[in-house]
C-alpha cells in the first residue's frame, strides 16, 4: 500500500496549492491530481450538485487506487462531508488543517475566513474554528470572484483588476482588525501576493493547501504508509476540460514546463465509489 499514490483533486487549479506543497515535502511520493476544469467554480453551486461533483471526482481517484484522498477544496470539503465516512483510504478535507493552524497563530483571537459563496454559506470554518476554542471572534467573507480571476490567469502581482477586486471583498476585514486571515477556498493562495500586500506584513495568511498538505503527511508518517521506493516520485495530472489551457496555467504555477503527463478525462462516467 505505501508505493501508492496520494489522489488530490479540486475543482480547478486551486489544487495545486496543496500538490505544490505535497511535492515539497514528501518527494518520494507518486500523485494522482484532478481538476474540474470543465466544471469549475464549485463554490457558486448548490449543495447537491456539489456533493454530486465531490462523489465523482473521489471515484475517479479510487479508480487509480490511491492509498489517501484529499479535497484540496474548501468548498467540498465544507459541502460534501459525508464523503470521509464512505471512503476505505485516509480521507481529508482542508477545514481541520486549516482552522487548527489559524488558532495557534492569532495573538488578538480575530480569525477572518475568505472563502466561496458555498463555504460561507455552509458556516463551515466558524464551527471548526468555535470548535477548538469558542472564544474566538470570526469574521467572514466570500470572495465569488477570486476563482474566476485565477482560473483565468489574471494572477500576477501587479494585476489592476485582481487588485481592486481585492480590495472590494477585504476592505470590512482590514477595518475589523483580524490578525490571521484564512485563504480558505485553494485557490486564493495563487492570489497571496496581491492579498497580502492589501492587508499588511503583520496579518498572518493562512494556506489551506498547504496546511492539509502537512496533515496529510503527518498521518502517512504516523501510519507508517510513506512510499519506501527512495525514488523521486511523479505526479500526473487529469482534467475534465482541455488539456492544453490546464498545462499553460499550472505551468506558471508550478513553476515548471508541464507535458505528456496532463491527461483529459470524462469525468461523467465516474459515479459511484467502489471501495
Ligand atoms: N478551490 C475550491 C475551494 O477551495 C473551489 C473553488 C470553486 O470552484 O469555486 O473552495
Amino acid at each position: 500500500m505505501r508505493d501508492m499514490p496520494i489522489g488530490v483533486f479540486d475543482s480547478g487549479l486551486g489544487g495545486l496549492t496543496c500538490v505544490k506543497k505535497l511535492r515539497k515535502i514528501l518527494p518520494n511520493e507518486n500523485i494522482i491530481y484532478f481538476g474540474d476544469t470543465g466544471r469549475v467554480p464549485y463554490g457558486n453551486r448548490s449543495n447537491e450538485t456539489i456533493k454530486k461533483y465531490a462523489y465523482q471526482d473521489a471515484s475517479f481517484l479510487k479508480s487509480k487506487n490511491v492509498k489517501a484522498i484529499i479535497a484540496a477544496c474548501g468548498t467540498v470539503s465544507s459541502v460534501a462531508t459525508e464523503l470521509e465516512s464512505d471512503l476505505d483510504v485516509f480521507y481529508t478535507g482542508v477545514l481541520k488543517p486549516t482552522a487548527t493552524k489559524a488558532v495557534s497563530y492569532t495573538k488578538n483571537g480575530k480569525i477572518a475566513v475568505l472563502g466561496t459563496s458555498a463555504t460561507i454559506r455552509s458556516g463551515s470554518y466558524e464551527r471548526e474554528i468555535k470548535t477548538i476554542n469558542p472564544d474566538i471572534e470570526v469574521i467572514v467573507q466570500d470572495c465569488p470572484l477570486f476563482v474566476p480571476l485565477v482560473e483565468n490567469g489574471f494572477t500576477n502581482k501587479d494585476n489592476e483588476i485582481t487588485k481592486l477586486t481585492v480590495e472590494h471583498y477585504l476592505k470590512n476585514i482590514k477595518f475589523l482588525g483580524a490578525d490571521t486571515v484564512i485563504l480558505g477556498c485553494t485557490h486564493y493562495p495563487i492570489i497571496k501576493a496581491i492579498i497580502g500586500e492589501y492587508l499588511g506584513m503583520e496579518v498572518k495568511l493562512i494556506d489551506s493547501g498547504s496546511a492539509t498538505a502537512y496533515h496529510c503527511a503527518d498521518y502517512l508518517r504516523e501510519h507508517d504508509l510513506l512510499n519506501s521506493s527512495g525514488v523521486p516520485g511523479k505526479t500526473e495530472y487529469y482534467v475534465s476540460d482541455t488539456e492544453e489551457s490546464f498545462r499553460k496555467l499550472a505551468g506558471i504555477f508550478l513553476k515548471e514546463k508541464l507535458g505528456e503527463n496532463v491527461f483529459h478525462i470524462d469525468i461523467s462516467q465516474f459515479k459511484k465509489i467502489t471501495n
